[in-house]
């Protein structure tokens, strides 16, 4: 009975020039492995539910890199969103499909694009969440011990007193601002949300139905009676009308049967180039190198990048990304790293 949905149809701005909209961070070999974070996502996740029973979800101009990277999937297996609707509406989608294959499923929804270390514990925490989710109605999600003020993620309060592994959740929030992530972080029953869930297909289609009853409507309607031809139609002609909400507002924050697993697994979302410098070897000047052929004297803390070209980084540059990538040519303070985003907005209208 065990499923999993794979979330891929994000764009990693952050990450430009090496993630693009036309090739987002998923597809690519960030770490330098020689696998892209796709492919360790679909064979971790492989190592704990039927292979043939994960699915891909991402934007339809993905379509031909997902079949490339993975080309043991059949085309049952990818879902293909005509509009970029954030997390809520495809999850909604690809649990109205699993719910007609196998009523009974228990489903996983993770992202591609994260880096988790040891896999064994990652698979006895998703058995263990399976376990509860088969025998009561609960929103799982795996929670992180926080370790800074971070306002992109997601707060789980657990109350203190309870001592089970899975806790049942006092109040989700997602994306406090920083005030408020401050105090949580002070309070110390806080975790932060690992964007990994777990639930059973029953138990994420009623919540969907009693805090996105719109939204729900629009797909039942439409997936109620379909066959290929006509859930084709339906997506094309509707997909663009649901709203751009993602799961955490939709449904965690609006839910008050959820529940937390404190992952026993180390875990960051390489949600920059900072968070990615964390976790790569560093060379004797503390510089971490993806590709390139580098010299770096006098240099510390840098992140490289190349394709191609050797990297000569001399005296006094620090704590900077370096990154090259087609005709571009990134040099960017790892402090300002978040801004990037907004950069690039600049650089389109630029040139
Ligand atoms: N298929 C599909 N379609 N996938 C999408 C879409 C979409 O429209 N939008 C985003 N995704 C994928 C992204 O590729 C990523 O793998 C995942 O869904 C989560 O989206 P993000 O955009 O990265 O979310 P976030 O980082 O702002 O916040 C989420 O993750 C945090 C941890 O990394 C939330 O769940 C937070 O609560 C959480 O702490
Ligand atoms: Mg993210």
């Amino acid at each position: 009975n065990y499923y999993a949905i794979l979330m891929a149809g994000g764009v990693g701005s952050r990450f430009w020039p090496v993630s693009t909209t036309a090739f987002p961070k998923q597809f690519h070999d960030m770490l330098g492995t020689g696998e892209t974070l796709i492919q360790k996502t679909f064979s971790r996740l492989s190592k704990c539910i039927p292979k043939e029973n994960i699915f891909i979800l991402t934007n339809e101009k993905y379509n031909d890199l997902v079949f490339e990277q993975l080309p043991e999937l059949t085309k049952r297996q990818v879902l293909l969103e005509p509009a970029m609707r954030n997390t809520a509406p495809c999850i909604l989608y690809a649990s109205l499909k699993i719910k007609k294959e196998n009523p009974n499923a228990l489903m996983l929804v993770a992202p591609s694009d994260h880096w988790i270390e040891n896999e064994d514990a990652f698979i006895q925490n998703v058995e263990q969440a399976f376990n509860f989710c088969s025998t009561n109605d609960a929103l799982m999600t795996l929670g992180i011990q926080p370790s800074f003020p971070n306002t992109g993620y997601g707060y789980i309060e657990y109350p203190k007193d309870v001592k089970t592994p899975i806790k049942p959740v006092r109040q989700f929030r997602e994306k406090p601002d920083y005030q408020t992530a401050t105090n949580f972080l002070k309070q110390g029953n806080f975790l932060w949300n690992a964007g990994i869930f777990m639930w059973s297909v029953n138990s994420v289609l009623q919540a969907f139905k009693t805090n996105q009853p719109d939204l729900y409507a629009l797909f039942e309607k439409g997936m109620a009676h379909y066959n290929t031809e006509t859930e084709a139609t339906f997506i094309a002609n509707y997909y663009g009308h649901a709203p751009n909400i993602s799961v955490d507002y939709a449904l965690m924050e609006a839910s008050d049967n959820v529940f937390v697993l404190p992952a026993s697994f180390d875990w960051n979302d390489l949600g920059t180039w900072g968070s990615l410098y964390d976790k790569l070897d560093k060379d004797a000047n503390n510089n971490a190198v993806i590709n390139a052929k580098t010299l770096t004297e006098n240099a510390s803390g840098n992140i490289i990048r190349t394709d191609q070209k050797k990297v000569v980084v001399i005296d006094g540059l620090n704590d900077y990304i370096v990154v090259d990538k087609n005709d571009v040519l990134l040099i960017f303070p790892k402090s300002k790293e978040q801004d990037i985003k907004q950069t690039l907005e600049r650089v389109k209208a630029k040139f």
